[in-house]
């Protein structure tokens, strides 16, 4: 069922809800709940395409088949979680393996999704060959650089037409915490593997080489911690982000977006819609478009979540859904915003139940908005909300976004 823009709480306007036309008075009382309506229709009324990463292996997994359902109703876009990462389509030289990223692309295509493509360059999940080979000297860095523009352009072209957005270049640039409160692009010893054994310019080169095997996918720049700007001095990630893309667009690289990724946690400050909002407008001001690629939010697991405690559960919930929702409002009110995408969908699965993040493996969890019986959570009813019940003066279509040339 498609409801158009027109129905705002509170406002004067009918809304048409499939062939009927509802008076305003009777609207609030009759209108369905946008709890009962996919996010994916919820998104189409503001052009905004909702999409979650997907693990392949769960698709066909018997014992959990509402990950499948859920995958392929909700969403209109979908990111491949780990299968067109380098380790997985390269796991020894020279030899492709795309059996699971085309399984992942046949799976959108079945189901009428967008796909993120994720991701080209990164310093994380490449092939054993690849850094084995650079450590012992047999990879010179000459061979490098060939590898790389190989890399980019066979896998590009392997799904040439199919891939709506890719996630070019991932996590290039480093945290405060990290150097010393001035950010720079990484060039330690273990997240800086480009910068040091190709050279800085493997950003410029790697746009390049993805935009001459695929003219039409927009190509994006993705990374954590710039959901929102802070002092625009020399500690702040998301100003160093602006201004290196500033400088590429200067340079005629082919850059058409950034990706904010939307990692948060509810132990941390994070930001409220307002801040995000004008961080992506303000990307969005470089002439490129923006999304939200990674969204999820995780929980501080103290002894209270972790044996359900029902306060404990309650507040870290509540945190939650006002964190999604920031996110969502923030890429709502900004029409450059393309997509928001989430980072798996239910806490059975979510990549942080495994992953150290400083509190020990699964230590902040509890961070997808299904619950692990894939029941809805109050941040499911949130985003769903923030979609249903917005739209003009604040919240317009999306302005597309064409590949830069
Ligand atoms: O493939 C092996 C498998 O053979 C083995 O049996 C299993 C046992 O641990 O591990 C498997 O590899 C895991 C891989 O996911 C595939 O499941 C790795 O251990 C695990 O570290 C890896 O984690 C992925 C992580 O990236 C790696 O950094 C997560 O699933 C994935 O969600 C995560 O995604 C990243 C984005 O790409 C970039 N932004 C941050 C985001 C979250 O970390």
């Amino acid at each position: 069922m498609k409801l158009r823009r027109s129905i705002v709480i509170g406002a004067v306007a009918a809304a048409t809800v499939g062939a009927l036309t509802i008076a305003p008075a009777v609207a609030s009382l009759t209108a369905p709940s946008p709890a009962d309506q996919t996010l994916r229709d919820l998104g189409r009324r503001h052009g905004l395409a909702i999409g979650t990463a997907i693990n392949v292996d769960l698709l066909n997994d018997t014992t959990q088949p509402q990950y499948k359902q859920i995958a392929s109703t909700q969403f209109s876009t979908v990111s491949p979680e780990n299968v067109m990462k380098w380790e997985s389509v390269e796991p020894t030289q020279g030899t492709y393996d795309w059996s699971k990223a085309d399984a992942f692309v046949k799976f959108a295509q079945q189901n009428h999704q967008l796909i993120r493509g994720h991701v080209l360059v990164w310093h994380n999940q490449l092939p054993k060959w690849l850094t084995d080979g650079v450590t012992a000297g047999t990879i010179t860095k000459t061979q490098v650089r060939a590898l790389l523009k190989k890399h980019i352009t066979d896998e590009v072209a392997h799904f040439k037409g199919k891939i709506w957005q890719w996630d070019v270049v991932n996590e290039a640039v480093s945290d405060p915490w990290e150097t010393n409160n001035v950010i720079k692009l990484r060039d330690d010893a273990s997240k800086g593997f480009w910068y040091n054994n190709y050279g800085p310019d493997y950003i410029s080169d790697a746009f390049k080489f993805a935009r001459a095997a695929d003219p039409h996918a927009l190509l994006f720049y993705n990374d954590y911690n710039i959901d929102a700007f802070g002092s625009q001095g020399a500690d702040d990630k998301a100003q160093f982000v602006y201004n290196m893309v500033k400088d590429l667009k200067s340079k005629g690289v082919p850059i058409d977006g950034i990706g904010s990724q939307g990692h948060l946690s509810t132990r941390y400050g994070n930001f409220d819609s307002i801040q995000i909002a004008n961080a992506q407008n303000k990307f969005a001001s470089l002439g490129v478009a923006t999304a939200i690629t990674e969204a999820d939010v995780r929980s501080l697991m103290t002894d209270a979540l972790k044996a359900g405690d029902s306060n404990a559960v309650n507040e870290a919930f509540q945190a939650q859904a006002e964190n999604y929702s920031n996110l969502m409002q923030g890429c709502l009110a900004a029409p450059h915003c393309l997509s928001f995408t989430v980072w798996g969908f239910d806490d059975k699965n979510n990549w942080t139940t495994t992953t150290d993040l400083g509190s020990g493996p699964g230590g902040e969890a509890l961070a997808a908005i299904y619950d692990a019986n894939y029941q809805p959570k109050r941040a499911l009813n949130a985003l769903k909300a923030d979609l249903a019940y917005t739209g003009e003066p604040y919240v317009r279509d999306r302005i597309p976004q064409h590949p830069s040339r």
